[in-house]
């Protein structure tokens, strides 16, 4: 089992509390039946929801089922346990960054006045709160495994502003990456291995093939148009989520060149990097996941340095949100 790692924002709070939902276990897509992950990753998923559970009655937790990694405290529940990451593990977060507004009001608290001054200039409130959410979870997850207070972290930013910790405020090497659409945000974390994550709110007036020409290379424009019509928006969102978790694990945004790579997406294909361009080796540095399930309405991606990777998700709960 994991060491637990304390969560810094405990002090603050009065009453720090995470809730796991294992939704990672499972090893169909809900909607198509599609696998998942890996049947690997599914069984190793279920043995440590096993292994954490038992403590109660023993009984697995089920599908989708809620798994309280917690010490309880009148009503509230409250846990300084975040798992460790073990190398080859990367843990995904789901964010709902539709918080009400006391809660939201609170989570400023873990912002630097430069984030502060960033959310600041957003027009519309709803996107102001939804960019004061993203920064505060990501902080407060990313404290967690540190053992560090969420606004004691240190960003420093990438050539093409790929966001990482300031060395010193990382001594377990941490990597993650962030990524925001509609109410929900993602995080992923790992340790050493590069990251990218992209989650997209699907929107089928977006999906369409004149889109598609301009973003996609023109092997994923003929796969695209080779799915039937009425799959066509979800396999627009793969194609989409996974082209921007590919540029984001590297870190180089648009500047890669988006017809410089190509995607595996639609119903019955696996997901990979297909071919790279100009170093064809690139294709097989990196590992590229559908995250599955992902919220409803929503396509999510992941593209990770290696091979064999241990996936495992989990929800977010606002440590500071009013009782
Ligand atoms: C960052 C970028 C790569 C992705 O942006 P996006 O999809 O609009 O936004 P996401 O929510 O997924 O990611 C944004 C987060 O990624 C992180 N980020 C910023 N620059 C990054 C980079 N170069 N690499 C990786 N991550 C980056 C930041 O944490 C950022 O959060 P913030 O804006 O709240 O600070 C963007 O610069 C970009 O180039 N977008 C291209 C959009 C496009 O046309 N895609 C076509 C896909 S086929």
């Amino acid at each position: 089992m994991h060491a637990p790692a304390s969560l810094g924002t405990e002090r603050r709070s009065g009453a720090v509390f995470l809730i796991f939902k294992m939704v990672g276990c499972l090893d169909r897509h809900p909607k198509d039946g599609s696998p998942a992950l890996p049947d690997r990753i599914c069984r190793r998923h279920t043995s440590e929801l096993r292994l954490q559970t038992g403590g109660r009655n023993g009984k697995p937790v089920g599908r989708s089922g809620l798994l309280r990694c917690t010490f309880m405290s009148g009503e509230r529940i409250i846990s300084s346990q975040v798992p460790a990451l073990a190398p080859g593990e990367i843990h995904i977060w789901h964010i709902d960054l539709a918080q009400p507004e006391a809660a939201v009001a609170a989570l400023r608290v873990f912002l630097p006045r430069e984030e502060l001054e960033r959310a600041a200039r957003f027009h519309f409130a709803v996107h102001r709160d939804r960019f004061v959410v993203a920064h505060a979870a990501l902080r407060s997850i990313l404290g967690s495994y540190l053992n560090a207070a969420p606004e004691s972290l240190k960003f420093i930013a990438g050539s093409h502003g790929k966001p990482d910790l300031e060395p010193q405020s990382n001594p377990l090497g941490l990597t993650f990456n962030l990524s925001h659409s509609g109410d929900r945000g993602m995080v992923g974390v790992a340790l050493q291995d590069q990251l990218g994550v992209d989650i997209e709110q699907i929107r089928a007036d977006f999906a369409g093939c004149e889109i598609a020409e301009r973003f996609f290379s023109p092997r994923e424009v003929v796969a695209l148009r080779a799915v039937p019509s009425d799959l066509q928006v979800d396999a627009f969102f793969e194609c989409w989520t996974r082209k921007e978790a590919f540029i984001k694990a590297c870190g180089q945004g648009l500047s890669f060149g988006l017809d410089n790579f190509d995607v595996a997406f639609g119903p019955g294909e696996v997901p990979a990097l297909l071919h790279v361009k100009p170093d064809p080796r690139e294709a097989s540095r990196w590992k590229l996941y559908n995250i599955a399930p992902a919220p409803e309405g929503y396509k999510a991606a992941l593209v990770v340095e290696g091979a064999d990777h241990v996936l495992q998700q989990r929800e977010w709960v606002n440590p500071l949100a009013p009782a």
